[in-house]
């Protein structure tokens, strides 16, 4: 367990904790002190209780330090929102890229977006792989043509490979980097694969907004997700086990768009 109790000399019993804590893990004592007890139903470190402690008393084990920072009571100022908006609008998935490799500090900060999306009962459970070899994501863009040829029109893989080749279409792009999100563990129960499946969308799209911050570009290339169950020698290529659920493209764009693009109305119902 990572909360491991109260500091009781920081500790005012204010019983924040308590109200946040959705399991039990806060309670008032006799004495009127807030208690800590170990016996609940499993805590999912989700740290509301560190970011609600007024007095930063909840110890913890083997989590990184809290950082501080001012301004985390009213994250609204952090955004504004019409900028936000703007900005959402003006991402676009990215489908030409310049022949240049993103540096490790600007991809670390793209791993630190993605470290801070929200996950279901804040599992977490996945894991990155950035491709950078430009040999291997050809071999991944010919084993996915291989099982993908269907959906991309043609009557056999051998005919979509001579295709992409004759014309220099990849899947990828030549994109410099590929960043895949995977599961260790294959998912048997149809409601765990569509929780994985939205915290790797979630996640994803943090690291791709940040990407977009940063003056990168990204693409989700959603065919690597699909042709894994039906192509193991794309884990091999990869290196990796499990199930991926996402995977996309990053690197400089050698375009610039100058427009936002229309989409069509939402459609919602009881927003009257
Ligand atoms: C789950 C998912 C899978 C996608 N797969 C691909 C893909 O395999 N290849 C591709 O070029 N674009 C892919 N895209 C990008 C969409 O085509 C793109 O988001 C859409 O056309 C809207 O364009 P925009 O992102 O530029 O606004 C994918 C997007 C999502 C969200």
């Amino acid at each position: 367990m990572s909360i491991i109790g109260i500091d009781k000399e920081k500790c005012s019993n204010c019983n924040q904790c308590i109200q946040e804590c959705g399991r039990g893990y806060f309670s008032v004592g006799e004495d009127g002190q807030v208690l800590f007890n170990d016996n609940s139903i499993g805590c999912n470190i989700c740290g509301h209780c560190i970011a609600i402690c007024p007095e930063d008393a909840i110890e913890t084990k083997n989590l990184d330090n809290v950082e501080s920072y001012s301004g985390t009571d009213s994250p609204e100022n952090f955004v504004d929102s019409d900028k936000l908006l703007k900005f959402l609008r003006a991402k676009r998935s990215i489908r030409r890229y310049k022949n240049k490799k993103v540096p490790k500090e600007l991809l670390e900060k793209v791993f630190e977006a993605m470290r801070y999306a929200p996950s279901a009962g804040n599992a977490r459970a996945w894991r990155y792989l950035i491709v950078s070899d430009p040999e291997k994501i050809k071999k991944l863009d010919e084993e996915i043509i291989k099982v993908n040829y269907e959906y991309l029109g043609f009557q056999s893989a051998e005919q979509a490979l001579e295709y992409m080749k004759s014309s220099g279409r990849t899947l990828f792009y030549d994109a410099p980097h590929l960043i895949v999100l995977y599961y260790r563990t294959v998912e048997k129960h149809t409601v765990m694969v569509g929780l994985r499946a939205n915290d790797a969308g979630i996640a994803l799209t943090y690291g791709m907004l940040e990407a977009e911050s940063l003056g990168l570009g990204t693409c989700w290339i959603g065919m690597v997700q699909g042709a894994v169950a039906r192509n193991k020698e794309i884990l091999k290529i990869l290196g990796i086990k499990g199930m991926v659920l996402g995977a996309f493209t990053l690197g400089y764009p050698a375009v610039k768009y100058r427009r936002a693009v229309p989409r069509p109305p939402l459609k919602i119902k009881g927003l009257d």
